[in-house]
């Protein structure tokens, strides 16, 4: 593990040693970026180290991360991350490009990105030896925590909107969650996992509240820059350095997996492995875009929306991590974009049918602003551009059969499938 340093706030910019801060920062509660002595860590690991190692999961990358090696081996734990960079052909001519990758996230373990956070919350969790994790979701988040929490034996409590699709309240359940659909909106649910954790004494993994969900998340944008080094014809365990791509789409609910990539890419041009640090792109619903207004106006402070989007893991009125969010955007030369929820729906159809690859609303939102991008010179022909899949079609299937359509029903002839075929 990396020497964990302390925490140092991303608004005020206040530094914290570790046994002074939990959450967010005690002054202005303000999202807490992770200090780890990089000069340390740049001294006693190389690209080739890591590219070497035999580890396929997150944990590769122990020696970039602040937290002790959780165990565990042989369990789903063991399997969050280093998740497939595909090459789609069709899908590249579709968008215009030359150049362009999609990076499968639904193929974590729980079908989510959220597994990265929640595989590095539960190893800190266990670190710090607490007795219950807690977490507020959407869906995912919590699908990943009840998974993670599973794998290490550890109990864990969720709070999820009741309006969360039946798919993922199933995989919370089967994983043996305590859990509890608040009759509100993931807000609320936040809201009152803050309270309950500490009333009852609960480790909190709240996306973005929780320093650690970053951490997590960093891992994918390591991962993009090691197997892009591979895609574009280098050895990534050979020289000293990786490459990176000129631009990567995500999805941005609460803002925390655009900082948490953020982060990662300034980690390793921090260590010297990569030169530069990809344009972000954050693409929100038009329907839940306080991220995106915030980015249009210039402006430093976030104003709630009331978050209406069929996309329901993006779909968030205060986004809880969206000044870094704001600081990936414009610090890495990247942009925000809005899209219609149908052009969602249309994106979940391109990825499946150009790509093979099944997305649920808030995994296809980020393709979805590919092309407005395209369309606006944000992004060229040229451009190496890396699209972020962050969950799996099978987590609402609702959403899919509308983005789908209905399958025709046949009478079991030859003659009927004949009649239908025409
Ligand atoms: C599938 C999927 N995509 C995107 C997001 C957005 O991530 P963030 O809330 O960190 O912006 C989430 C969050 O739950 C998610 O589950
Ligand atoms: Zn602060």
């Amino acid at each position: 593990m990396g020497e964990l340093v302390g925490y140092r706030c991303s608004t005020c910019n206040r530094d914290y040693a570790p046994d002074e801060a939990t959450y967010t920062c005690p002054a202005d509660g303000g999202n807490l970026d992770v200090v780890l002595d990089w000069t340390a860590i740049g001294r006693q690991t190389r690209p080739a180290d890591i590219a070497r190692s035999t580890e396929d999961s997150v944990w590769r990358y122990l020696p970039l991360l602040p937290v002790a090696d959780p165990g565990h081996f042989g369990t789903p734990l063991r399997a969050a991350g280093w998740t497939p960079l595909y090459a789609p052909e069709r899908l590249c001519r579709a968008a215009g490009l030359r150049n362009l990758w999609l990076k499968d996230d639904g193929r974590n373990p729980t079908g989510s990105f959220k597994d990265r956070a929640s595989a590095i919350v539960v190893a800190r969790a266990q670190q710090v030896g607490v007795e219950t994790v807690v977490t507020a979701s959407t869906g995912n988040a919590g699908a990943a925590l009840a998974g993670m929490a599973a794998a290490a034996g550890l109990p864990a409590v969720i709070l999820a909107p009741n309006t969360a699709p039946p798919a993922k309240v199933a995989q919370l359940l089967m994983f043996g969650a305590r859990v509890f659909l608040v009759e509100g909106t993931y807000d609320q649910a936040f809201d009152l996992t803050l309270e309950a954790a500490q009333a009852f004494g609960w480790y909190c993994r709240n996306t973005g509240h929780n320093p650690f969900t970053a951490e997590g998340k960093k891992t994918a944008a390591f991962e993009i820059c090691e197997q892009f080094t591979a895609a574009v014809g280098g050895d990534p365990a050979g020289g000293g350095k990786w490459s990176a791509p000129d631009a990567v789409f995500v999805s941005v609910g609460d803002g925390n997996i655009i900082s948490g990539l953020d982060i990662g890419f300034e980690n390793l041009r921090q260590l010297g492995w990569i030169d530069h640090v990809p344009r972000l792109f954050g693409v929100q619903s038009e329907k839940s875009a306080a991220i995106y207004n915030a980015f249009v106006a210039g402006a430093q402070k976030i104003v709630p929306v009331r978050a209406t989007t069929l996309a329901d893991s993006i779909s968030v009125d205060l986004p809880r991590d969206g000044l870094r969010a704001l600081r990936a955007v414009r610090r890495s030369g990247g942009a925000c974009l809005a899209v219609a929820d149908e052009d969602i729906l249309a994106a979940m159809r391109v990825l499946a049918r150009e790509a093979a690859v099944f997305a649920e609303p808030a995994g296809a939102a980020a393709y979805a602003g590919l092309g407005p991008a395209v369309e606006r010179g944000l992004v060229s022909a040229q451009d190496r551009v890396v699209v972020l899949n962050t969950g799996s079609g099978l987590k609402d299937v609702k959403s899919a059969m509308q983005a789908a359509g209905a399958a025709k029903v046949i009478e079991p002839s030859l003659a009927a499938l004949r009649h239908a075929l025409d």
